[in-house]
C-alpha cells in the first residue's frame, strides 16, 4: 500500500494523457504554449500498465487529467480498459474536462463504467469565454455538458474564480448549474507556470467569494464529501452544491491522499512541489516490476508535507515552473 511519511494513504491517482488542450485560458498558459513533443509521451499500452500496477499498490479511484483528455485520440479505449477494473480494485473512474469535445464522447464514457465527470466552465458569457480561453468555443462545451447529463453522467462544474472576470458573474453561473442538477466548486487560481498576465491582478480570494454569496443565499455547512480538498456548503435557495476549494486561503493538505503522474510518466507527489520520480525510466528498464516498486516507495518518502502557494507579491515567480495543464490539476 502506498503511505507517505506523514502517515497519509495514497488511494487516489490523477493521470495526465495529454499536456495539449485545445483551449488556451489566460491563468493557466500563454498563448504560445509550447507542448512536449509527441514522442515523449506514453503509449496507450504503458498508461494502462501502469495504471494497473497502480490499483495493485492500493489506489482505488482514478481521474483521467490533461491538458484537455479528450484531445488524445485513443484516450476513450483507455477509459474502457480501465473501466474493467471497477469493482475489481478500483471504485471510481471520472475524467476532468473542459468540455469542447464531450458531445461526442459523453455515451461512451458512461458506457466504459464512468458516472461522474468535472468539466471547467469559468463564465457563460459567451465573449468573456472566447476572451478568457483564446477560443470561441462556449457552445460546444455547453452542448458537451447537455450530451453528458442525458448520458446520464453527473457533471460538477469547476470554475476558477477570478477578480474583475468571473467575479460578478459567480452568482448566475452557480444558479445556472443548480438549475441544471450539476454541483458547482469554485477554486482559488494557482500560482503554476508562467502566464502573460500577473495573476496578483485577478486572484480572488474564496472567503470573500463566500461572504458575498451569503449576502444572497444560505449556505449551510455539510459534511459531504467526494474524496478531494473541497468543502460543500448547500444553497438553500438553489437546491444545489456549492464546493469551494482554497488552495491560498486554507490549506487542506494534511487530508491529502492523491498523486499525480503526468503524460511522459512523472510521478509528483504534490502539485505545488518540484519532487519529481520518473516512472518511464523505470517501466523501460530491465526489471519494470522492481524498478516500478522502488520508484513508488520513493515517491512517498518525497511526498512534501505541503505546498507553499502564495500570490501577493506583483512580479513574483510561480511557485513551480510546471503549468497545472502538464500535471493535471
Ligand atoms: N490555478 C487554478 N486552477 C487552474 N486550472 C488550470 N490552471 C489553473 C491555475 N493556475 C484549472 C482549470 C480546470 C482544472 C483542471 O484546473 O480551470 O478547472
Ligand atoms: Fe486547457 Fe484547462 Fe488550461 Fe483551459 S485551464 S487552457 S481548458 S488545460
Amino acid at each position: 500500500m502506498l503511505v507517505d511519511q506523514f502517515q497519509r494513504q495514497i488511494t487516489y491517482l490523477r493521470l495526465s494523457v495529454t499536456d495539449r488542450c485545445d483551449l488556451r485560458c489566460s491563468y493557466c498558459m500563454p498563448e504560445a504554449m509550447k507542448f512536449l513533443p509527441k514522442r515523449e509521451v506514453l503509449s496507450l499500452e504503458e498508461l494502462h500498465g501502469l495504471a494497473l500496477g497502480f490499483i495493485d499498490r492500493g489506489i482505488r479511484k482514478i481521474r483521467i487529467t490533461g491538458g484537455e483528455p479528450l484531445v488524445r485520440r485513443d484516450v476513450i479505449e483507455l477509459i474502457q480498459a480501465l473501466g474493467r477494473k471497477l469493482g475489481d480494485g478500483l471504485d471510481e473512474l471520472t475524467l476532468t474536462t473542459n468540455g469542447t469535445q464531450l458531445a461526442q464522447h459523453a455515451v461512451a464514457l458512461a458506457g466504459a463504467g464512468v458516472r461522474r465527470i468535472n468539466v471547467s466552465l469559468d463564465t457563460l458569457d459567451r465573449e468573456k469565454f472566447a476572451m478568457l480561453s483564446r477560443r470561441d468555443r462556449l457552445p460546444h462545451v455547453l452542448a458537451g455538458i447537455a450530451a453528458a447529463k442525458a448520458a446520464g453522467l453527473a457533471v460538477k462544474i469547476n470554475a476558477v474564480a477570478l477578480k474583475g472576470i468571473n467575479e460578478h458573474e459567480l452568482p448566475d453561473l452557480i444558479e445556472w448549474a443548480h438549475g441544471e442538477g450539476h454541483d458547482v466548486t469554485l477554486i482559488e487560481v494557482m500560482p503554476l507556470g508562467e502566464i502573460e498576465g500577473d495573476r496578483v491582478d485577478h486572484y480572488l480570494p474564496l472567503p470573500a467569494v463566500q461572504d458575498a454569496l451569503e449576502e444572497r443565499w444560505t449556505l449551510s455547512p455539510t459534511d459531504y464529501r467526494t474524496g478531494g480538498p473541497a468543502r460543500y456548503f448547500d444553497v438553500a435557495e438553489t437546491g444545489g452544491r456549492l464546493g469551494l476549494i482554497t488552495p491560498l486561503t486554507n490549506n487542506f493538505c494534511a487530508g491529502c491522499n492523491r498523486i499525480r503522474v503526468t503524460t511522459t510518466g512523472q510521478l509528483y507527489p504534490c502539485l505545488g512541489g518540484g519532487e519529481r520520480v520518473d516512472l518511464r525510466a523505470a517501466m523501460r528498464s530491465g526489471d519494470p516490476d522492481a524498478a516500478l516498486a522502488t520508484a513508488l516507495d520513493e515517491a512517498m518518502l518525497i511526498k512534501p508535507e505541503r505546498h507553499h502557494f502564495a500570490i501577493s507579491e506583483r512580479g513574483a515567480d510561480p511557485a513551480q515552473p510546471r503549468h497545472m495543464s502538464v500535471t493535471g490539476g
